[in-house]
């Protein structure tokens, strides 16, 4: 029987060290969290990095770290601590990362990370073929495996192989600045179908295939040697139901049931009336705006000092990436930030910012998008932003207002938020304004079209309409290879 074979850089759980023994954690980001819902662990195996080094993984809990993760369904591949400097560190975030997210001025061209780039590639193409059977299907997932698809397909010209990108594609007068261009491409390529979140970035892509290769590209097709590979946009969706139950069975806790965070939050609702909670929930990353948001609400508090005491910004921002030296100097300056702000704003009654840089229990995040009245998430850029769609589904009584960056690949389809420019501190400002005046029943009329369109377009349907895709090009390939 044919499996599929989910590839990515993180297994759906980060695995840890401590005292000897060993420990699991969900793994958090949109690509984890997403394709969870999807992975069943019977018909699919996850190959991926398990977040721990070789160096720091005793030789003899091997065997019961393959055991654990077998039971999940997922294999690791194991990685070096030189090969998770230069390749993840390096090359996938010091390079395309920020080159991808626009953010030039912290692009890094350094030869060592992409050679290390293409070594640990290699690995991931190798456990995939030693994995694999002929009548696999083969979803390799993001930036970090880039040239997976192409490595795969010279040893297995036969295999079905899909690639989705979870992040922007650049434009090309942005792609075409990176000295090993040609190569990612080709990478790709190995494909039989590209998915993209949105159909910008699917057309980047496009440009840079026929400006930078010459290819024949037809509409979404592109020819190469006897083959055509497809080149499709399919925004990713959420698993509705869970995040949706979830916020119906939190409705019904009562007392003791509340989690300590509910009680807190549920103690500030009681004590403060007609005052609203805006939250923000992001990996601590440039990418997100979390600075620029500060200074908005700050500017927003100064435009209109009569919110103060009635508007509070809940923060909460996962670590993610703390080798690398632009994500120190961010967090660095999110605390002076909310600390200047907090120190200069407060009153006796009343804090600005309520800042948590950690990670939250699925749990939590329940507890936090129920009680906040707004959801005010600001990318610079960002593929998509699944937090916006998570916050939409809890919203059990419809009502909540969502302020989304246009800049978001979740934007284009999330069109009755407030979308704005998160470089605009005017326009966001008034924007908060509206939001905490904004009546009940348009708030409810807005989300209830949200989340029709969350619960149909759901994360499962996304994947199978991948994979569906993905089957019927291989089969049309084949066909017109034959004839
Ligand atoms: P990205 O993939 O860039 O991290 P997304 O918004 O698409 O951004 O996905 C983030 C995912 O991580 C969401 O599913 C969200 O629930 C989860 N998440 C974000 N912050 C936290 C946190 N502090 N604790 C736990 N999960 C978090
Ligand atoms: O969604 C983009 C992404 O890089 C995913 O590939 C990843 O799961 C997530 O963000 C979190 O990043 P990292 O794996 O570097 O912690």
């Amino acid at each position: 029987m044919s499996k599929t074979i989910i590839i990515s850089n993180r297994l759906p759980v980060q695995l840890q060290i401590s005292d000897g023994g060993m420990s699991a954690i969900p793994s958090v980001g949109g690509l984890a969290t997403g394709m969870k819902s999807v992975h069943d662990g019977k018909n699919s195996l996850w190959i991926g990095w398990s977040g721990l080094t070789e160096e720091d993984t005793p030789e003899s809990l091997v065997p019961a770290i393959d055991k654990a993760l077998a039971e999940q369904g997922c294999a690791q591949v194991s990685l070096t601590k030189e090969e998770v400097d230069g390749f993840y560190f390096g090359f996938s975030n010091r390079t395309i990362w920020p080159l991808f997210h626009y953010f030039l001025e912290y692009t890094e061209f350094e030869l060592s990370f992409w050679e290390t780039y293409r070594q640990v590639n290699q690995k991931f193409a190798d456990a995939i073929l030693a994995q694999s059977g002929p009548d696999d299907i083969i979803w390799v997932h993001d930036y970090q495996l880039m040239l997976v698809p192409q490595m795969v397909k010279e040893k297995n010209p036969g295999a079905t192989i899909g690639f989705f990108l979870h992040i922007p594609f650049p434009s090309y007068e942005i792609f075409r600045t990176m000295p090993w261009r040609e190569e990612v491409l080709q990478g790709l390529l190995g494909s039989d179908l590209i998915g993209f979140h949105t159909y910008d970035y699917e057309r980047h892509f496009l440009s840079s295939v026929r400006r930078l290769l010459s290819l024949d590209v037809h509409f979404n097709d592109i020819y190469l040697d006897n083959r055509i590979i497809k080149v499709d946009s399919f925004p990713m969706g959420i698993d509705y139901k869970r995040f949706h139950e979830a916020a119906v069975a939190n409705d019904q806790l009562k007392g003791k049931e509340r989690s300590d965070l509910q009680k807190k939050l549920d103690d500030h609702k009681a004590s403060a009336p007609g005052t609203k909670l805006i939250l923000s929930i992001d990996r601590l990353d440039y990418s997100k705006g979390i600075a620029k948001r500060i200074n908005a609400f700050e500017y927003f508090l100064r435009k209109y000092p009569e919110y103060k005491e009635k508007m509070r910004l809940i923060i909460l921002a996962v670590p993610s990436r703390s080798n690398v030296p632009q994500y120190m100097l961010l967090k660095k300056e999110i605390d002076e930030l909310v600390g200047r702000i907090n120190g200069e704003l407060s009153t006796v009654n009343w804090t600005p910012i309520w800042y948590f840089y950690r990670s939250m229990p699925f749990e939590n995040l329940i507890d936090l998008y129920t009680s906040c009245d707004i959801a005010w998430l600001t990318p610079l850029r960002d593929g998509m932003n699944l937090v916006a769609k998570e916050y939409i589904a809890t919203r059990t009584d419809k009502t909540g207002v969502l302020i989304l960056s246009e800049m978001a690949g979740s934007a284009y389809e999330m069109n009755e938020a407030l979308l704005i420019n998160p470089n605009n501190f005017e326009q966001q400002a008034d924007t908060l304004k509206r939001a905490f005046e904004m009546p009940k029943e348009e708030q409810m009329a807005r989300n209830m079209f949200l989340q029709k369109r969350l619960e149909r377009y759901n994360v499962e349907v996304w994947a199978q309409e991948f994979m569906s895709v993905l089957k019927n090009q291989k089969s049309e390939e084949q066909e017109q290879v034959v004839t």
